[in-house]
């Protein structure tokens, strides 16, 4: 499906963006490995969390759908997953494939498929298998390191595991299986997000994080008998945010508050990147190097204005991974050469998103180059605009649509269903904040 996204007149007013996708994940996860039953409030009803609601239902938790919209879970408990004949679909969920096997792998005695789309069938898992081996599981995966691939659950021992790339999701696959350990520790050289051990903690697992922002962190896990999470409300998605976020930066005149989004440092890296851009954002974020088991959560209230370039390193790149895009449109219209480094991870997202990112604006009227680990934006000003190919990446479908209402031209998104994974309705959100 083709989406053209035309010139905008002012972005005004408040909106409600759709709900984290990384914490809706946790939930269903988290909530089916539990004893008692799991309330989530806010969950994101999108492409990629309605694949993780049907793994979990596959495998045995039980999931409602009560009036008023809020999900109950009721879990198997941790070690009673139902064992398979039928692989898993993932559909297009990174988050889910890596995240799943580390509550799988200590199911004894039990294997399970797992497997997705054609994109998925492209993004590495040899950086699970690694860690969830070295615990005591067994990994079959295609050629070694890609799906389809098959998880042996075992006794598990626990680790001491220093993470080769910097990744939230290979955390968190650790941190699950490290449940069932004496005790499990992942050490991160530059943060990610933390969002799995907030909810681990909240759900009475014990857990330890310590380390300074620029020294880097390492997170710890104990046994736990049982998870008993209560009730989780998931914030509004930062990510989803960041793209109204950049609009209302961009288009002329705009003004907008984003209601209830998360704020957690570890998902903020954008809103400090736009930050030192000079742009206007006004937010409550959470200082950096806090934990606690709650996720905080704030208004944010963004302004049109002039924009400066910038560069990101590598110690950021974590902390923004799925806003790089967005930093890159930003570029354009900057003053200056925008630069990102240490962003090699950009190339196993949902598509090799230097390549898309170059090719699509570039395609825009960009002055964009590539480099191994991120890319250089010459700012122009502006953008004329033209055709970008979503090559079946949401993120980029979405950098498409807002480049689109930025441009002078206006854009047309190929594949603009790709957005269906993380933010169903974008279209409708803009035209709600667009003054008749
Ligand atoms: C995610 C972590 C990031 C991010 C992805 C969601 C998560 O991936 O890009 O969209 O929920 O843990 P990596 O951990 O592979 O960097």
């Amino acid at each position: 499906m083709n989406a053209r996204f035309d010139p905008s007149g002012p972005l005004r007013g408040r909106v409600t963006v759709p709900a984290d996708k990384s914490i809706s994940h946790r939930a269903a996860l988290i909530g089916a490995m539990a004893s008692e039953p799991v309330r989530v409030r806010n969950y994101l009803d999108a492409a990629d969390t309605r694949s993780t609601l049907a793994a979990v239902t596959q495998l045995g938790a039980i999931v409602e759908r009560r009036d008023d919209g809020e999900l109950v879970i009721r879990g198997c408990g941790l070690r009673n997953a139902l064992p398979q004949r039928e692989a898993i679909d993932v559909g297009n969920a990174g988050t889910l494939m890596r995240l799943l096997p580390g509550w799988l792998a200590f199911q004894q005695g039990s294997s399970f498929g797992l497997d997705g789309d054609d994109s998925i069938r492209r993004r590495p898992v040899d950086r699970i298998a690694e860690p969830l081996s070295l615990m005591g599981a067994r990994i079959e995966a295609r050629e070694g390191r890609f799906p389809p691939f098959t998880v042996h659950g075992a006794p598990l021992s626990g680790i001491d595991y220093e993470l080769p790339v910097a990744s939230g999701q290979v955390k968190s696959c650790v941190l699950l299986a490290g449940v069932v350990t004496d005790a499990t520790t992942v050490i991160e050289p530059i943060p990610t997000r933390d969002h799995t051990e907030r909810m681990l903690a909240s759900a009475g697992v014990p857990v330890e994080r310590e380390g300074d922002v620029h020294g880097g962190f390492r997170s710890t896990v104990r046994n736990a008998d049982e998870l008993e999470l209560g009730l989780v409300e998931v914030p509004g998605d930062q990510s989803s945010a960041a793209f109204l976020i950049t609009a209302g930066v961009l288009v002329k005149g705009s003004r907008l508050v984003l209601e209830r989004v998360g704020v957690n440092w570890t998902r903020a890296g954008f809103l400090r990147i736009l930050e030192r851009m000079g742009a206007i954002v006004l937010a409550d974020l959470e200082t950096p190097g806090t934990f606690q088991a709650q996720e905080p959560i704030a208004d944010i209230d963004v302004r049109n204005a002039p924009i400066e370039a910038t560069t990101v390193t590598a110690d950021e790149v974590p902390l923004a991974i799925d806003e790089l895009p967005l930093v890159a449109l930003l570029g354009c219209f900057a003053d200056g050469d925008t630069i990102v480094r240490g962003a090699a991870e950009l190339r196993v997202k949902e598509s090799d998103r230097i390549a898309t990112v170059v090719e699509g604006l570039r395609g825009l009227g960009a002055v964009i180059e590539a480099l191994p680990d991120g890319f250089v934006v010459t700012g122009t000003g502006g953008l004329r605009g033209g055709r970008l190919d979503a090559h079946g990446d949401h993120r980029l479908a979405l950098l498409g649509a807002v480049a689109g209402l930025a441009s002078e031209e206006g854009v047309e998104v190929v594949g603009m269903e790709a957005a269906e994974v993380s933010y169903p309705g974008f279209a409708e959100d803009v035209a709600a904040l667009v003054e008749p």
